[in-house]
């Protein structure tokens, strides 16, 4: 777990170096108080909640598999990309986040 420093809305943060982040592993941040899970993969870096919307599950305590945060309790797979429910029992999407890579840092700008 690690923590980003306090910004204001709307504003993008500095959350981790590009370099700190591996390949096709998610890794959890917490920013303004709220759990997040940034991957870096072959399309980009996304961030969504660390949350599932079945029932809470952590999804940076899952794997990540072609796209998708798999959480850990049920199995429902999240598209890191969108944050969309792409298959059951979670329904509803997960917060995404817009992420700004600027020369090695990776910032976030949390949704509302
Ligand atoms: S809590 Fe995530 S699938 Fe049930």
């Amino acid at each position: 777990m690690n923590n980003a420093s306090r910004a204001s809305k709307n504003e993008f943060v500095f959350v981790v170096k590009s370099e700190q982040l591996t390949l096709n592993v998610p890794a959890t941040f917490e920013i303004d108080d709220r759990f997040v899970v940034i991957v870096k993969c072959e399309d980009g870096v996304f961030c969504v909640d660390d949350v599932c919307t079945h029932d809470g599950g952590t999804l940076g305590d899952g794997e990540y598999i072609d796209h998708c945060l798999v959480c850990p309790r049920h199995g429902a797979k999240f598209d890191v990309r969108t944050g969309d429910a792409v298959t059951m029992p979670a329904t509803e999407p997960t917060g995404s986040h817009e992420v700004k890579i600027d020369g090695d840092d990776v910032l976030v700008r949390l949704a509302s």
